[in-house]
């Protein structure tokens, strides 16, 4: 049978995202228009600022990605936006433009959750990775370990108590004034320093509760270079280092809870980190575990992940109606 082809938007944060995916996992067209450039000189993302974006750019991005792919909305199986969780006004920008295209072309519309697309996203750059998997999902928003078994059937293991990840990298990026956007810039500056340079809390290290907490470590990284006794580059290295301890002892924990699936996956922004995908491959090779994780471009927010998630709830067939609501909160 041909491969079905499913539009996808993305637009929960401050990446404005287009693509067209088809069932066969190949990315068809996609465009992605990042505001870094907007938000940096408030260093993070202004919400107002972000729906402005989005606004202003989806319909033109929408046309071009169709027009680069020869395709029209008629040859699309579904049509399927973010409708959460994330900045409101940027996910309504994104499902409202999703609604009346799906009402003017008369193709079916699929309200995707962004963490869904982070979680299944592994599953479009590796044909070979089935269900169940255990996934730790690291972005900007959410720091959680995943039982994904199935499309729709997630178990979660763990969540923060306080801070993501990201958040703790973007955090330490703007203490030690690396600016906006911060994971990539700790992880460059960590390459130059040493990891044990600064002793840095573990926090939730060994615990009986699932769960992760990074506010603690953000806080000693706030005191370290308060102190003036540290190079940047050491403290960046360092918090990196106690960051993925922090990640391998959690992940440890779940394994404890449950039996171990064939395959550790992560996803979501901090998978682009290679200290922490090297780590991770680690671990998993050491409990005799594949490891999966999407390219870079697929682990930061991207629409790609989008379509995909709808190509993989096209045989649902779960369509949503046309006053389906933007949701801030979702949870998987
Ligand atoms: O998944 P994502 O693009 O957006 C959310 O859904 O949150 O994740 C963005 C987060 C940001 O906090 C960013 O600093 C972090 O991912 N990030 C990184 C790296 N690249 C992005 N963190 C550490 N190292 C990186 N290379
Ligand atoms: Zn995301």
């Amino acid at each position: 049978t041909n491969p079905r082809i499913v539009l996808g938007i993305e637009s929960s944060c401050d990446e404005t995202a287009v693509a067209l995916v088809d069932t066969d996992r190949r990315i068809v067209a996609q465009r992605i228009a990042s505001q870094e450039a907007e938000h940096a000189p408030y260093g993070g993302v202004v919400p107002e600022i972000a729906a402005r974006a989005h606004a202003e750019r989806l319909a033109p991005m929408i046309e071009a990605v169709l027009d680069d792919a020869g395709v029209g909305l008629a040859d699309c199986a579904a049509i399927a936006a973010t409708a959460g969780p994330g900045l409101i006004g940027g996910v309504m920008v994104g499902l409202v433009s999703a609604k009346a295209l799906a009402m003017a072309s008369g193709t079916p519309l699929l309200a995707i959750n962004h963490l869904e697309g982070h979680a299944l996203s592994p599953r479009l750059a590796d044909p070979g990775l089935d269900f169940p998997y255990l996934l730790l999902l690291v972005s900007g928003g959410h720091c959680q370990i995943l039982s994904v078994e199935g499309v729709g059937r997630y178990r979660r293991l763990a969540t923060t108590i306080d801070d993501a990840l990201g958040e703790a990298f973007d955090k330490t990026a703007k203490i030690l004034g690396l600016g906006y956007p911060g994971g990539p810039a700790v992880e460059k500056l960590a390459l130059e320093g040493q990891a044990d340079a600064v002793s840095l809390p573990r926090p939730m290290l060994g615990s009986k509760e699932p769960h992760f907490s990074f506010a603690g470590l953000k806080s000693a990284v706030l005191r370290a270079h308060e102190s003036g006794e540290h190079a940047a580059a050491d403290i960046a290295a360092s918090f990196q280092q106690a960051a993925i301890a922090c990640l391998i002892d959690r992940l440890d924990h779940a394994l404890e809870q449950i039996d171990a699936p064939p395959n550790l996956v992560v996803a979501g922004g901090v998978a682009a980190n290679q200290a922490v995908r090297g780590a991770l491959e680690a671990f998993a090779g050491e409990r005799g575990m594949g490891f999966s994780a999407p390219p870079m471009a697929l682990c930061t927010d991207n629409a790609a992940m989008i379509a995909w998630a709808g190509c993989e709830r096209l045989p649902l067939g779960e369509f949503a109606p046309l006053d389906i609501a933007a949701r801030p909160r979702w949870p998987l």
